[in-house]
Parts: structure tokens; C-alpha cells; sequence
């Protein structure tokens, strides 16, 4: 599991929000469900541009990131992206995005105002270049298809690959409409990347479970939720795996999951972003990786009604081939028409398939 090229926040202009009411402040709590007493953080460039620089200390500042030595590693972060993420750094932090060409002008007394201190600037790029804390727990979002997710320490970082999850669902429920206006469950939802894209698809008659263990990710999905204003589509519920879904069993038309299926051997081989920071809970699968999967498996039956739908996505080609033929033969007549489907890359990643 690597981290790809991450996209800055603040910056609508590479890619819009859904919607401006995006840009309105608004009470991040009022509709995160109790059983989430966590405070979520907020992004940086939602925060409030309440701190003040010169330019010239800014320009400093400046200076002093693009020059701090990156610490010996076998897998040093690439040059090029980390010129990018300061970039980015700056225009999600800064009040006014038009500041940042003249970082490279003269000495200014000129102030500016910022979305965080200029200590704390020093202390995030500092983090993320000797403890290679990852760029977007650094600005506190990721990009994933049009959305802008909030993410922190504690909740992993939705993947592109991911992403594949929602053109499934789309093309599922236009060749079968009834399946828009059922029930569909995201289990093991971290940021609620996956339920909110689903959310969207099916609109005002559908309806989401997202499910986490973790209560970060729970905290920080029920923001999303809220942010995209699908609150009254998405209801985030925490527990483990189908725990938490005892009173829709049989009653799904949709069950989908992203489960942690890195086998635990190959967690302190991970690009550091992602062994040193991501947390344990969202990667380690066991031994082969699998035990989520397999888990997932057993219970999708009799969580699905007939015709219901599943996708699971998996570490790549062998656990996709193991799943598969799990499903094929030891939930006999359980599942029909299971599939294995390619990420963006052409790696065997998800499966698919439906319920009797
Ligand atoms: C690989 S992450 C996927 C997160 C998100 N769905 C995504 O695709 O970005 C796996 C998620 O499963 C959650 N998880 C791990 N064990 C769980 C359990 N027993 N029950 C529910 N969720 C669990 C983790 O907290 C994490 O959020």
C-alpha cells in the first residue's frame, strides 16, 4: 500500500468542490451521532485565517523548508513532490492563494494572514520531512474523486484505487434500479470516502450504513457526512464489522468494504508515510491478510437479501483468486456471477458478485 501524489486542499481552482456551499461555515458537530464523542479536526483551509506574518518571515519560513535536509532513507520522498506539497502547504495556509508568487520578492514588512501560526508551520513541515508524517495528515484532506475529505492521525487516507468502488456501485444500480432505493452498508468506512460516494449515487431514496471500530473514524466520517450534507442518507454507526448491523440482516442491497488486508509481515516494510503513521487498525489483516476478508465473506449472506450486491477490495491478484474460489465453493449457491475487477492500474483488486 503506497500513498500517491496527494492534491492540495484550499486549492478549488485543480479541482471544484461539489457544491459552494462547501465555502460556508457551519457547525461541524451538531449531527455527529453520540456514540462519537471525538472532536474531528478541522482541515486547514477551513480554518479561520485568525494568525498574522510578515512576509518577510513568512519568505523565512519559506527558505528554511525548502532547504531542510531530508534524513537518509532507502525511500526517500521524491524531491519533486515534496516542492509540490510545500506549495501546497502554503496556499492552504495562507488567507489570500495570490501571496504565494511573491514569496520569492525582497525583504516586505507587509502582513499576512494565515490559517495557522508561523510556529506551527515550522513544526509541520519539520514532521513531515524528519518523521515523514504523511502531506495529508500535515493539511488535514485528501482528495478522492471530487470530493475533499477531511482525514487525521487515526483514519486512513482514502486511495485512488478506492475510488473504483463508486463506478461500480453506479454501474450496478442503473442496470438495476431497484437496488438505488435499498439499503447498502459501508463496513470499515474510515473517512466515509466509500459511503459517501455511494451516497450520492443513489440519491435522496437511498440509504448508507457506514460502520467503523475505530471512534477517530467514526468522528471524522460523521464531518464528511455532514460536510457533503448527506446526513439524512449516510448514518455512521461504530462496531465491529456486522456487530452493528444486527437490525437490518437479510435486508441489504448493498454491502461493500475496504477492509485492512495487509498480511502482518509486510506492515514495517510499508513506505514509511504509511507503516510509521496510517494506523494499525486500517492495514493489518493477519497473517495472510486475509482474516477481514474472510470474515466479511461468511457474514455477507445472511446480511444480503436476494439479488443484493457485494464488492470487497483486496490486497491484489492472490487474495482476489483465494476470495473467489472461497466463495464459489465453500458458500455453496450462496453468491452467483462473482467477479474479479482491475484498479485504474490493471491490478486484480476487488470482487464482486451477488447474493441468491
Ligand atoms: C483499509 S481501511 C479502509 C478505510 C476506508 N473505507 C477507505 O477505503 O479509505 C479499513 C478500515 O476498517 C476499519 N476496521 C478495522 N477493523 C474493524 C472492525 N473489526 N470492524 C469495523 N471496522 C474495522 C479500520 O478502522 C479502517 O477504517
Amino acid at each position: 500500500m503506497k500513498l500517491s501524489i496527494p492534491r492540495a486542499c484550499g486549492s478549488w481552482s485543480k479541482s471544484p468542490p461539489v457544491s459552494t456551499t462547501l465555502h460556508k461555515p457551519i457547525s461541524f458537530y451538531s449531527s455527529i451521532p453520540s456514540s462519537s464523542p471525538l472532536k474531528p479536526q478541522v482541515p486547514l483551509f477551513l480554518r479561520p485565517p485568525i494568525h498574522s506574518a510578515t512576509l518577510s518571515d513568512l519568505q523565512k519560513w519559506h527558505h528554511w523548508a525548502k532547504t531542510l535536509p531530508v534524513p537518509h532513507s532507502d525511500d526517500p520522498p521524491d524531491p519533486t513532490l515534496l516542492r509540490r506539497e510545500l506549495k501546497w502547504l502554503l496556499e492552504d495556509a495562507l488567507e489570500v492563494h495570490s501571496s504565494v508568487p511573491q514569496m520569492g520578492s525582497h525583504s516586505d514588512d507587509r502582513p499576512i494572514k494565515l490559517r495557522t501560526s508561523l510556529e506551527q508551520l515550522y513544526s509541520v513541515w519539520r514532521q513531515r520531512i524528519e518523521e515523514r508524517r504523511p502531506f495529508q495528515y500535515v493539511v488535514g484532506c485528501e482528495h478522492w474523486r471530487d470530493l475533499v475529505l477531511s482525514v487525521q492521525d487515526g483514519v486512513l487516507i482514502p486511495r485512488p484505487e478506492t475510488e473504483v468502488f463508486v463506478d461500480l456501485v453506479g454501474d450496478v444500480v442503473t442496470q438495476n434500479g431497484d437496488l438505488t432505493q435499498g439499503l447498502w452498508a459501508d463496513l470499515g468506512t474510515g473517512s466515509g470516502a466509500i459511503a459517501i460516494g455511494i451516497g450520492r449515487i443513489l440519491g435522496p431514496r437511498g440509504r448508507v450504513i457506514a460502520t467503523d471500530l475505530s471512534p477517530v473514524a467514526v468522528s471524522v466520517a460523521s464531518f464528511n457526512v455532514q460536510r457533503y450534507s448527506l446526513q439524512d442518507i449516510i448514518e455512521i454507526r461504530q462496531g465491529s464489522w456486522f456487530e452493528p448491523l444486527k437490525d437490518v440482516e437479510g435486508k441489504l442491497s448493498g454491502l461493500v468494504s475496504n477492509p485492512p488486508y495487509i498480511p502482518s509481515d509486510h506492515i514495517s516494510g510499508l513506505q514509511p508515510e504509511v507503516g510509521w503513521h496510517e494506523p494499525r487498525l486500517a492495514l493489518d489483516g493477519g497473517v495472510d491478510g486475509i482474516d477481514a476478508l474472510l470474515h466479511l465473506c461468511n457474514g455477507a449472506a445472511s446480511m444480503l437479501k436476494p439479488g443484493g450486491f457485494f464488492i470487497f477490495e483486496t490486497n491484489g491478484e492472490k487474495q482476489c483468486k483465494f476470495l473467489v474460489d472461497y466463495m464459489e465453493n465453500e458458500s455453496k449457491g450462496n453468491f452467483y456471477d462473482v467477479k474479479i475487477v482491475p484498479d485504474f492500474a490493471g491490478i486484480q483488486r476487488f470482487v464482486t458478485g451477488f447474493h441468491h
